[in-house]
């Protein structure tokens, strides 16, 4: 019997005091070219991996594409008025390589750069500050087609096209991020093939995603020449990575997907090296003789911020003898046979286990790695969304972005210089492999009649930024 005199615990555990952030802290929403734009073959845009994998059968659910997807191409206009709505003070948006330079090669598609010219202006006018990342996933398939990221002439296209989107766009865009998310890039298009191009070689996602980073130091090299006031970054997704127990063989497992999973790019990046034991992790598959003298050196080229995406926690188990690994291809070489353990804890509509103080650990480690200020350039969650009388009242998404929030305010309380952070995503869009049926939106989008509907967690945000903070509950 619990004593009478005292509240019942969860009372207790539910009295969350407000919170404050540092002033000018940076509060926005973030989106993807492929995933938002629609207007796939309009103005001169020609396919991307992503056009080409959506469109190749038993790859997306449901053979979803993005040929309309938000029609956001359309409604421009519109969207930046939602946005002004909530009060965002920045918008993180991606370029289409396809729309801006649609062989990978050459001159600069006019009409691809007038949609983010058009874009970017309406953004100032409403006072919001544009953040424009290069790459969010989507190659122009010719360069597919010519090797794809395994080849390092990709690297050198990708500095081309950085100064093709600088000269246009860098009178009037002061934050801009490389890469978003190479890990994905990498290890998801040529490991396990789920994401675009969909190939699956283990050797072929390690040279990949040496070859994005690289592509990733000379796109900062040729943004400073071309724009020395711009603010820099990369974006990577982060793990904390768990072992299942103390076992000297799941702390094993927990190093190798750690390596695979993190330190394979905050490494290089930050420190200008690839770590021992990855590499060692990695003999069976890869020699290295991809990295040539030098990359290291362009791909630690110093940077004014580090973007962290983060979502969950993995906690991974050692081989159990006797068991074959799973023989799909798999997103980590040299390390198939790790097991992923589910820990029973609350998960989102992608079975993603919700981890809040992992997103504190997360920055708290990228900060041991660097005193840079940091952003979260993505954090958010797909639910089951309904709407109800022209409401959707997103209670589940809203609890992750408040606990999320506390998270990221116990770091700055650690010391963290976090600058900002991006909801993923300002409206719900094309999610990838999963198409239409994943819903991350803080506003709700009808695919049949583009209605869009903000939804509670979008009215609850706008008075997050109003008050700059977290009101006591
Ligand atoms: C990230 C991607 C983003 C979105 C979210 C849910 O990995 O960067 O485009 O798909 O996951």
């Amino acid at each position: 019997m619990s004593n009478p005199a005292s509240p019942p615990a969860v009372d207790v555990l539910d009295e969350r005091p407000g919170l404050t952030f540092p002033p000018g802290f940076l509060w926005g929403a973030a989106t993807a070219a492929y995933q938002i734009e629609g207007a796939a073959a309009v103005d001169g845009r020609a396919p991307s991996i992503w056009d080409t994998f959506s469109h190749t059968e038993g790859r997306v659910v449901a053979g979803h594409t993005g040929d309309v997807a938000c029609d956001h191409y359309h409604r421009l206009g519109d969207d930046v008025a939602l946005m002004a709505e909530l009060g965002l003070k920045s918008y993180r948006f991606s370029v289409s390589w396809s729309r801006v330079q649609p062989t990978g090669t050459g001159a600069a598609n006019p009409g691809g750069l007038d949609f983010y010219r058009r874009l970017v202006d309406e953004l100032l006018a409403n006072g919001i500050e544009p953040w424009l990342t290069l790459y969010h996933w989507d190659l122009p398939q010719p360069l597919e087609d010519a090797g794809g990221w395994p080849a390092r002439d990709t690297a050198a296209r990708f500095a081309d096209y950085t100064t093709l989107v600088a000269d246009a766009l860098g009178d009037r865009v002061r934050y801009w991020t490389t890469l978003n998310e190479p890990w994905c890039s990498a290890f998801l298009g040529y490991g396990s093939g789920v994401h675009a191009p969909g190939r699956t070689n283990g050797a072929d996602a390690v040279r990949a995603g040496h070859h994005l980073m690289l592509g990733h130091g000379l796109a900062v090299q040729a943004l400073r020449a071309a724009r020395p006031a711009a603010e820099v970054g990369v974006t990577v997704n982060l793990y904390p990575v768990d072992p299942a127990s103390d076992s000297p063989a799941d702390r094993d497992a927990a190093r190798r997907i750690d390596g695979l999973a993190n330190r394979f790019f905050l490494d290089p990046l930050l420190r200008g090296s690839y770590p021992e034991d990855l590499v060692a992790d990695l003999s069976t598959v890869t020699d290295f003789e991809h990295v040539r003298d030098g990359d290291l050196a362009t791909i630690s080229t110093p940077l004014d911020l580090v973007g962290v995406n983060y979502y969950s926690r993995h906690v991974v188990a050692a081989p159990v003898e006797g068991v074959e690994a799973d023989p799909a291809p798999s997103c980590w070489p040299g390390s198939e046979d790790v097991r992923f353990v589910t820990r029973g804890v609350p998960v989102t509509d992608m079975g993603w286990e919700i981890d809040a103080p992992g997103l504190t650990e997360t920055l708290r480690r990228v900060n041991g790695y660097t005193d840079l200020p940091l952003y979260v350039t993505e954090n958010g969650s797909a639910f089951v969304d309904s709407v109800v009388d022209g409401q959707v009242d997103d209670v589940d998404r809203l609890a992750y972005f408040d606990a999320h929030l506390r998270a990221a305010h116990e770091a700055i309380d650690a010391g963290v210089p976090l600058r900002g952070y991006f909801a993923w995503s300002l409206m719900d869009n094309f999610e990838w492999a999963w198409g239409y049926t994943k819903r991350f939106g803080m506003i709700h989008v009808d695919y049949d009649s583009q209605v869009r509907t903000p939804k509670s967690s979008a009215k609850w945000y706008a008075s997050v930024i109003r008050r700059n903070g977290l009101a006591a509950q």
